[in-house]
Order: structure tokens, then C-alpha cells, then sequence
């Protein structure tokens, strides 16, 4: 008896779901490393907490950094950890199925088999993201009916309109949650001569961070240190800043889905203005981007429910068609629109 188990290698989380049981495991995607003998010291949420903390001889990696593999070693031993974790033992090799982006090349794709396969995979499958996402969501994606996904990471954002199990038109770009956090750091750089780490940029946008304004507008206080002096310095940000702190990302976002609708045929748009645009990961929980979105396209937009496992979910499910696919390693949203 094998398991079967699906992973979502996201640039900022990774899910894993086992068949049966659900999700299973949600950890960071760092690894804490130890430069002097290679070995690897933490992986997932103890490792995060290394992030920008840690001593010379200690590196802390997103390997995953922009949706694909950057650091090919580092993630082969993320694959293989995990993958332990989740299959108790390996006795038994587990049929694997990951989803990546829609914007993978071949060769990158290869990397991320590869890795399966000697993280212990009886047999490694890909889906892309978007696909899964729309299953995640509870999307019908059997009928010939098309539906828009934004899927919005830390490294990537995938846009795709899907219809009959297949993505029509796609399209990924380097900006999402990461690109966020950056934006939040040049603008209090800018006006505050204030220079402040990844981590803390990430809860100010968490807290505060939006596309819109809110209607009761809320305040942070941060700790940095100042470009001037050169010492600690308490900066009190307001949610009012942020739209304008956001705009750069937030607007490569929305140019990215009106070029998307730009290629996608019109009995699609027509589906579409029906169905409303969907949107999954993280990044989709920024305040307002969904109220953003609806207003620059004019099409109604909503937030999946569990936007963060969404990906997950749907790459689980997935494995129910398993068995009418061939062995070996093959990319299911590519056959399918083959057949
Ligand atoms: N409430 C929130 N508001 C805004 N951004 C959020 C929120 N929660 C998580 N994020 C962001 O979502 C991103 C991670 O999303 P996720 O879907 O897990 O990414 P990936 O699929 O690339 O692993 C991070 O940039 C994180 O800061
Ligand atoms: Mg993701």
C-alpha cells in the first residue's frame, strides 16, 4: 500500500496533504543552515525565526524565493523533510504530486521532479497552480465555463482564466507578497530616513497594509534604525499611507489581470463577468485589494474561503485523478489540455 500525498512548495508557506487525512503540515519555507558543515539545522517555523537574526556561520534560505527552485540542494532537503514528516516512515514510497507556477520552464520543472524523486517519490506529478487553486476554491472546473483566478503568493502572482480542466490564458509575475513588504520598506526609507527589516515590514502590512483606504484608519508603531544617526528609532505609521507605500506592486498586479482579460476570448469575458474573479494565497488578504481589483475591472471580486490552503486543498484533491494518468512524471493541466 502506497500514500499518496500532495505538496503546495509555495515561496512563502508549504502545505502538505495526505490523502485521506487532509492537511497535514503548514511551515514557513525557510531552512536554517550551518555554513561550516553544511548540515542543516532547522527547517519551517524555527528556521523563520532565524530570518535577517542570524550569526556569521548560519544561514537562513527561502530557497523558493521567486515560485521556483533558486537554491536547487537546499530545496531537495526541504522536499525530503517534509515529506518524512508527513509519511511517518518511507517504507512505503509515496505517489507525489506538486503544483508550481504556470510560468515554469521546462528545465525548472525538472528540478522540482527531480528533487521529488530523490526526496523519496515513488512517482512525482505537477499541476499548475491555478488549476489547483480553482479546485481549492470550489470551482467546477469539468464545464466549459470560464472563471479568473488571482493567485497571489510571497514570491509570485498567477493570473489565469480556466475553463474544461484547462488554463486559456495565463500569466505570472514576480510581484506579490515579498514585493509588498519591499515597497513598505523603501517608502519608510524615503520618508522617515528609517531602515527597517523584512519581518517587521511583513506585520506592518498585515496590520495596516492596504489597497484602500479604511474606514476607521488604524496606526503601528516600529522600531528601526535611522539613515542619519545610525540609531534605534520608533517610527508611528498610519493605515492611511499604505495605499500610496503599496501602489507600485498593487498596480503591476492589476495591469497583470487587465492584460490577462485583454487575450481572453469574449465568450470567456462573458463567463467571467458572471462568475466574478477569484481570488487565493496570502497575499490576497492585503485590505482592499479585492474591493481595488473590482473597481478597476468592473467585474465583482471575492476572496476564496481559506485563501492561504486553497492550493493545498485543490492539489489533494487532484489526487483523485491519479490513477487515470500515466506513471511517471507528467504535468496534468499540460496533458489534459493535450487530449
Ligand atoms: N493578512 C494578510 N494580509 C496581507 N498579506 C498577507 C496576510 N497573510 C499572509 N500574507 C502574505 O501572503 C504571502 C504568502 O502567501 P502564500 O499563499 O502562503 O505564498 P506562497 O504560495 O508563495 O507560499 C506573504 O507575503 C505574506 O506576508
Ligand atoms: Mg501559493
Amino acid at each position: 500500500m502506497s500514500k499518496d500525498i500532495g505538496i503546495d512548495l509555495g515561496t512563502a508557506t508549504v502545505l502538505v496533504y495526505v490523502k485521506g487525512k487532509g492537511i497535514v503540515l503548514k511551515e514557513p519555507s525557510v531552512v536554517a543552515i550551518d555554513r561550516n558543515t553544511d548540515r542543516i539545522l532547522k527547517v519551517g517555523r524555527e528556521a523563520q525565526m532565524m530570518l535577517g537574526r542570524t550569526p556569521g556561520y548560519i544561514t537562513a534560505i527561502r530557497p523558493l524565493r521567486d515560485g521556483v527552485i533558486s537554491q536547487y540542494d537546499v530545496t531537495l532537503r526541504m522536499l525530503q523533510y517534509f515529506i518524512r514528516r508527513a509519511c511517518g516512515s518511507l517504507l512505503f514510497k509515496p505517489r507525489v504530486i506538486i503544483c508550481v507556477p504556470s510560468g515554469i520552464t521546462e528545465v525548472e520543472e525538472r528540478a522540482v521532479i527531480d528533487a521529488a524523486t530523490q526526496a523519496g517519490a515513488k512517482h512525482t506529478y505537477l499541476i499548475e497552480e491555478p488549476v489547483a487553486a480553482a479546485i481549492g476554491a470550489g470551482i467546477d472546473i469539468s464545464m466549459p465555463n470560464g472563471h479568473m483566478i488571482v493567485d497571489i503568493g510571497g514570491g509570485t502572482t498567477d493570473v489565469a482564466v480556466i475553463s474544461l480542466q484547462g488554463i486559456v490564458v495565463s500569466e505570472s509575475i514576480k510581484v506579490a507578497g515579498d514585493k509588498f513588504d519591499e515597497a513598505i520598506i523603501r517608502y519608510v526609507r524615503r520618508k522617515y530616513n528609517v531602515l527597517i527589516g523584512e519581518r517587521t515590514a511583513e506585520e506592518i502590512k498585515i496590520k495596516i497594509g492596504g489597497a484602500w483606504q479604511r474606514e476607521e484608519p488604524r496606526t503601528i508603531e516600529v522600531k528601526g534604525r535611522c539613515l542619519v544617526q545610525g540609531l534605534p528609532r520608533v517610527v508611528h505609521l498610519n493605515s492611511m499611507e499604505m495605499p500610496d507605500a503599496l501602489e507600485e506592486p498593487i498596480t503591476a498586479i492589476v495591469e497583470s489581470i487587465c492584460s490577462v482579460i485583454e487575450r481572453t476570448p469574449p465568450e470567456l469575458i462573458g463567463d467571467i463577468l458572471n462568475n466574478g474573479i477569484v481570488m487565493t494565497g496570502g497575499g490576497s488578504l492585503l485590505y482592499g485589494l479585492d474591493r481595488l481589483i473590482a473597481n478597476v475591472t468592473g467585474i465583482r471580486t471575492r476572496v476564496a474561503d481559506h485563501p492561504v490552503s486553497c492550493v493545498a486543498i485543490g492539489t489533494g484533491k487532484s489526487l483523485d485523478h491519479i490513477s487515470v494518468i500515466p506513471e511517471g512524471a507528467v504535468n496534468i493541466s499540460r496533458q489534459r489540455q493535450q487530449r
